[in-house]
């Protein structure tokens, strides 16, 4: 698993099309005692996916990073076709942030005939995004379950900004004892907060001015937890306020639930954790973003930057 070096400061991955060969380099590395870190993406990558990369390179001997943008993920009239593809960029991003190997595999590899076995998380994914993108989880954790198989035992490191998607993977991999642990990290946000995604592109430059209202929005909701309040629908009620300001917004749900059940209890109590969760259309793009906080907890300056960076895992 040598990676190719074509300049003093790039180190070039190895792209790997099949998954036999991913299989046999990964297998070959296990054998020499060495540890596996892969970072599954769609692609488009950008500087969240970076540092996705960049940590699982500084925890793990090989780091893969799979490009491939999953059709069964998609519903209809969604952005499948549209959505932005440029492996040679891909790649290029994923050797400076420390990849060894891009698994990018054609459609037909992956699906090499029609799919008659998927992989169903219950619960958790019929709400919030589940209820805007029916059977979208489904197409995730049958992806993501394939590329953890052929990627065998490694670490997964997943980012927070798609918390639902972190949820349902972890829930999958731990009830299917997969030889897989799932890390989750921080959101990294442009410096006026709003969360990096790669269809970002998709805003005009009137429609990225106002986007970052959605962090503004999860910030007021989290000061409002932090200041010990319990109902969930007053928390709601106060994000959908200052998103009601832009009328740019075409909002789907602005909830304050349990990080792990997805679920808005009727009161949350002292001490408790709780996810704040925004989905709105604004032009084409369909942008989510999330934050945490504690009721009756203060936000520290450690809060505030531990959710604007990719430190830690
Ligand atoms: O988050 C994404 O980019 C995708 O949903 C994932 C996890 C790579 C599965 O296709």
């Amino acid at each position: 698993m040598s990676p190719e070096r074509h300049a003093p400061t790039t180190v070039l991955p190895v792209i790997v099309t099949t998954a036999a060969e991913l299989g046999a380099r990964l297998d070959a590395a296990r054998a020499e005692g060495r540890t596996v870190g892969l970072v599954p993406t769609m692609g488009a990558l950008h500087r969240g996916h970076a540092g996705l990369i960049r940590l699982a390179a500084e925890r793990c001997d090989v780091t893969v990073v799979s490009v491939f943008v999953n059709p069964l993920q998609f519903g209809a009239g969604e952005d499948f076709e549209a959505y932005p593809r440029d492996l040679d960029a891909d790649a290029d991003l994923a050797g400076r942030a420390g990849a060894d190997v891009v698994f990018a595999p054609p459609v037909e590899e992956m699906y090499p005939r029609p799919i008659q076995t998927t992989v169903h998380v219950d619960g958790i994914t019929t709400v919030l995004e589940g209820a805007f993108r029916p059977g979208h989880f489904d197409g995730v954790s049958t992806v993501v379950a394939k590329l953890f198989a052929l990627t065998g035992r490694c670490r997964a490191y997943f980012g927070e900004k798609d918390w639902q998607q972190l949820a349902v993977v972890r829930r999958m991999a731990a009830d299917l004892s997969m030889p897989v642990a799932v890390i989750g990290v921080p959101t990294v946000r442009e410096p006026d907060g709003l969360a990096l995604s790669s269809r970002n592109v998709y805003l005009s430059p009137a429609e990225r001015e106002v986007a970052p209202l959605i962090h503004l929005a999860l910030q007021a909701g989290a000061q409002l937890v932090a200041d010990g309040e319990t109902d969930p629908v007053s928390i709601s009620s106060v994000m959908v306020s200052v998103l009601a300001t832009e009328p740019a917004f075409d909002l789907h749900y602005a909830v304050a639930v349990d990080p792990h059940s997805l679920v808005s209890p009727p009161a949350f109590h002292p001490g408790d954790e709780v996810r704040l969760l925004v989905a709105t259309r604004l032009g084409r793009a369909r942008l989510i973003d999330n934050a945490g906080a504690i009721v009756g907890l203060p936000q520290t300056p450690y809060d505030r930057k531990a959710d604007t960076t990719c430190a830690g895992a």
